[in-house]
Formats: C-alpha cells, structure tokens, sequence
C-alpha cells in the first residue's frame, strides 16, 4: 500500500482516503462519492479496529460484509480497496493519544476509545500517505479528536468533514442499525426529532431539552451536550448505542463538508 502510494506521488497524484471498518451503507458510499471528487486517486480501507472496542463492547459481533463491500467500492470508483488483516504486532507498545477533544461525550462511557481511534487513522496515514481523509460528521467527536491529532501531530492531510447521511425519517445511517429490532427501529426516527427541536433553542437550553425530550420518548440518554457548536447525543436502543448531532441555533459552528 505505501509503496503504491509512494508511486502515485512520484506521478503527481492526489490521494483521498476514506478509513472504515466496512459493514458499508449508504453513509459510508457518500464519503466515498465526496472522496472521489476530491483527488486523482481514492483509497477505502476495511478494518475492524480492536483497540477502539472496550472489552464489554461489540468486537466479535460487529458486522463483516466483505464481498458486498467490495462490490459496492468497485461500483463507487474506488481505486484501491485496503483491507490488512492485522496492523498490530503482537508487542505493540505505541499509542496515540489526544487528551482534549477525546474527554466527555463518548470519551466518558468509552474512556479508550478514541485512543484506539487515534491509533489506527495515525498507522493508516502513515500507510495510504492521503492528501486528503473524508470522515463522516455523524461521528463528530471522532472529527474533532482527528481534527485537532492532523493539527498536533502535522500530518499533512486535509480533512473533509461530510455531512450526515440519514434515513427518509431522520435516522443517521450506522452500521449499528443492524442491531436495533423492528420495533425499536420504529422509536428510533425520535432520536433525530428531539435533537432537532432542542437545538432550535440555542446553546444554553439545547442539552436540557434534547435530556428532557429523549427521556419522554422511553429513550435510556447516556449523554446530550453542546460541543463544537453542535448538540451531540448518545442513547441506547435495545443492545445498540446510537449517537446523532445536529448543529445549534446561534451557535458557532464549524460547517460539515469544510473542504
Ligand atoms: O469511523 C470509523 O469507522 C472508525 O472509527 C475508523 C475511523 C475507521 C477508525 O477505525
């Protein structure tokens, strides 16, 4: 993979990488559309990360689809499919760490999450050499820590941020939909709903309400803040934890799609 990014440098070739861990859905092909109008040369990598899971999380049972993956890059233009079967040593002893963005929200029910994260995108840079990575702004801590690693670390890539890809009701698309059953997909769509009304607002009450309304809804909240300009939320559904956000009203905000 280096070396055949090393070769599309020599040639004057820009390279836009898109990192995921499969499980491909309709989120995931609109990164890949944005990459593909962003360089000369898109890269998709496909790896369950395990360093990202704490150990009572969904490791062994995340989904892995493959062959659909990877028909669903092909059609999509993507000119290199990376998919390693491992990128730790067995005595791997190096970690990347950020110690700010990483705090609160997810960083609080999952405290070695984003450290994983950090890990595995600074390996995979180091690896693929994109001039560019498209990351999804469903996920937006995960944008903010990468964000501010690019910035610490100067990694010469530029972020793109896209936006939110949702279902016809509102739902963000995730692979963790999977998990939810018939009847809780049903509740799901008040996930979005609530955030939405709450983040009309403004900053200082949207957390409260997006707590008060999510709970009236049946909802278990693990967390609903203002961060970034934008009101983020985690609940539980049945055995799947989803997370949205939304942008607040009069708030400052980095827009999605900053390229
Ligand atoms: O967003 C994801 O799917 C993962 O966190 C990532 C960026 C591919 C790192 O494993």
């Amino acid at each position: 993979m280096q070396s055949f990014a090393r070769g599309c440098k020599r040639r004057g070739l820009r390279i836009a990488f898109v990192p995921t861990m499969g499980a491909l859905h309709a989120g995931h092909l609109s990164l890949i559309r944005r990459a593909r109008s962003a360089a000369d040369v898109v890269v998709v990598s496909i790896y369950v990360n395990p360093t990202q899971f704490g150990p009572r999380e969904d490791l062994a049972a995340y989904p892995r689809t493959f062959r659909r993956d990877a028909t669903a890059c092909r059609r999509l233009g993507a000119d290199v499919l990376f998919a390693p079967a491992g990128l730790y040593a067995a005595d791997h002893s190096t970690w990347v760490e950020e110690t700010q963005q990483s705090r609160g929200r997810c960083g609080t029910s999952r405290p070695t999450h984003f450290r994983g994260v950090t890990t595995v995108v600074a390996k995979l840079f180091n690896i693929v050499l994109p001039d560019v990575a498209v990351f999804g702004q469903k996920d937006a801590q995960q944008c903010d820590v990468i964000a501010r690693m690019i910035r610490d670390l100067h990694f010469p890539v530029r972020l793109i941020i896209s936006p939110t890809t949702r279902e016809p009701d509102g739902l963000a698309m995730s692979s963790r939909n999977r998990y939810i059953t018939p009847a809780e997909r049903a509740r799901a769509p008040h996930f979005h709903r609530a955030l939405a009304a709450a983040a009309k607002l403004g900053p200082s009450r949207a957390a409260t309400e997006a707590r008060r309304l999510l709970k009236r809804q049946g909802f278990r909240v693990d967390y609903a803040e203002v961060a970034n300009g934008r009101l983020c939320a985690a609940i539980f559904l049945g055995k799947a934890r989803l997370i949205d956000n939304v942008p607040v009203k009069g708030a400052r905000s980095k827009s999605a799609d900053d390229g």
